[in-house]
């Protein structure tokens, strides 16, 4: 019987979730797994499937020791179903059933909305390893390359845990949406991925620590509002999600840290001052910080399209449902229903942008955001941070939120990055400005050649600090002619 601590490597699937005595579930699981099988190899990493990389896998849910750090071939590497353990006389910390003890089966009443929420979260997951699955043939060093497929099995694993959920809860619905999430793909003008930023190319490596940087936090701020759920197998299996969504923002932020750090290195080294010299600066090899800016406000407006409109009464249904709290639910100190309550929201009006205090029930979409702006906030403070310690004047700033949206209150309009609203002509003769440009690709993709010896990482990017496990500079993340 499993303690819902230790996890069970006995049988194909490891779990903590006692799949040996439950027949049916483990059978949906087992039916399922030669088309995930597949799917990582059609649509996962493009080569080094035979190659050993340095691992890390889950071996248990506390808090402590959690993981193990091993040479895998990452076809065979253990993808399990785990579950943060369960929370004693836990009650629903929200919305309309605050107080009742947590539902461990599907609430009838809410059945559909739920489904949906796992549907959509699941989508994304395999949806980043597809938009990556290019990049192994760049890699900038094997340190890098063994981050970049620690994030795609984990996300494979973000997949598995949501099915589970499905296939469990939600029979055989629950076994045609596990199998849907395998036939759509990402950029599959047929049948795409269900979000706008989940169907975008990842084609360099800046796009990649931009993505795990922005899109992935994007990911953690919907798991950590999951984590909260009434639902109790769904806040469970976001709260274990959540400690390994942790890493892939790290390779993100320390990515584009080590791009920051060599450029201004280089620039120092070549006596360049002018950050915007950008001719010269591109000629070192390195990337310019113009252009860095440019993929910043990119990914940003990208990854705040995935929160949504700003007004929602899904959103507001899901939180009155009990299934989907706010970030931080927990530690908030309000009554936790904001039935009487407001909230300031950014708004279109009469071709101005202001701030309207809206229902705080439909503006759980824009608080999310609010939060999640927030967090990159810290992350980018770190980046600038780099600058400072350089001497240059120069930093990177996050775009207003009305630049460059399709969803919400500006989608319709054209706002450039300081928010300041433009007609369609000053955005066009703008937007090269603003946004990557195809030479700021070109150049970009010029800088991509792969390094692969032990230690040696491109001229574009700084070696990391310390090495993951605590390994030494020189360490063989991947055994590449394995
Ligand atoms: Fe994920
Ligand atoms: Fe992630």
């Amino acid at each position: 019987m499993s303690d819902g601590m230790t996890i069970d490597y006995d049988g194909l699937i490891p779990n903590n979730v006692g799949l040996n005595e439950d027949a049916r579930v483990r059978k949906a699981l087992e039916t399922w797994h030669p088309g995930y099988t597949d799917w990582w190899k059609k649509m996962g990493p493009v080569g080094f499937q035979d190659a050993l990389v340095y691992l890390r896998t889950a071996v248990g849910v506390g808090a402590e020791g959690w993981a193990r750090f091993d040479y895998v071939k990452m076809p065979e590497y253990r993808w399990g179903i785990l579950l943060a353990p369960q929370v004693e006389g836990r009650t629903i910390p929200f919305g309309a059933h605050k107080g009742e003890p947590v539902w461990q089966e599907v609430p009838g009443e809410h059945r559909a909305m739920l489904r949906r929420l796992l549907v959509i979260q699941g989508d994304t997951e395999p949806a980043s390893v597809e938009q990556q699955r290019h990049l192994g043939a760049t890699a900038p060093s094997q340190y890098d390359l063994r981050n970049l497929f620690q994030v795609n099995v984990e996300e494979g694993r973000h997949l598995w845990a949501m099915v589970y959920l499905l296939q469990k809860y939600f029979g055989r619905d629950g076994r045609e949406e596990a199998e849907e999430l395998l036939r759509r793909h990402s950029g599959d003008p047929d049948s795409p991925r269900m979000l706008g930023a989940f169907n975008e190319r990842t084609p360099d490596w800046l796009s990649f620590f931009m993505f795990t940087f922005f899109t992935d936090r994007d990911g953690k701020m919907q798991l950590a509002a999951l984590a909260q759920s009434g639902f109790d197998p769904l806040s469970r299996t976001c709260r274990f999600m959540l400690t390994e969504e942790a890493h892939h923002m790290f390779v993100g932020e320390t990515g584009v840290q080590r791009i920051i750090q060599r450029t201004c290195e280089a620039m120092r080294e070549a006596g360049i001052d002018d950050p915007t010299d950008v001719e010269r600066v591109r000629a070192l090899g390195v990337i310019d910080l113009p252009t860095i800016q440019r993929k910043v406000n990119l990914h940003f407006s990208l990854t705040l399209d995935l929160f949504g409109s700003e007004i929602s009464t899904n959103a507001a249904n899901v939180f009155n449902a009990g299934l989907k709290g706010r970030y931080r639910e927990d530690r908030l100190t309000d009554d936790h229903q904001l039935l009487g309550d407001t909230y300031p929201v950014l708004r279109l009006e009469d071709g101005a942008i202001v701030c309207e205090d809206v229902p705080a029930l439909s503006s759980l979409n824009m608080r999310l955001r609010d939060d999640f702006v927030a967090d990159t906030e810290a992350g980018i403070a770190r980046w600038n941070r780099v600058l400072e310690r350089a001497g240059t004047e120069f930093r990177i700033r996050l775009p207003h939120v009305a630049f460059n949206r399709r969803i919400g209150e500006f989608a319709a309009v054209h706002a450039d990055s300081d928010g300041t609203l433009l007609a369609a002509d000053a955005w066009a003769a703008r937007a090269d400005s603003m946004l990557p440009t195809a030479e700021d690709y070109r150049f970009v993709n010029s800088l991509m050649k792969p390094v692969h010896e032990r230690g040696a990482y491109a001229g574009w990017i700084a070696p990391p600090r310390i090495g993951i496990d605590n390994k030494p500079g020189d360490f063989e993340y991947v055994k590449i002619e394995a």
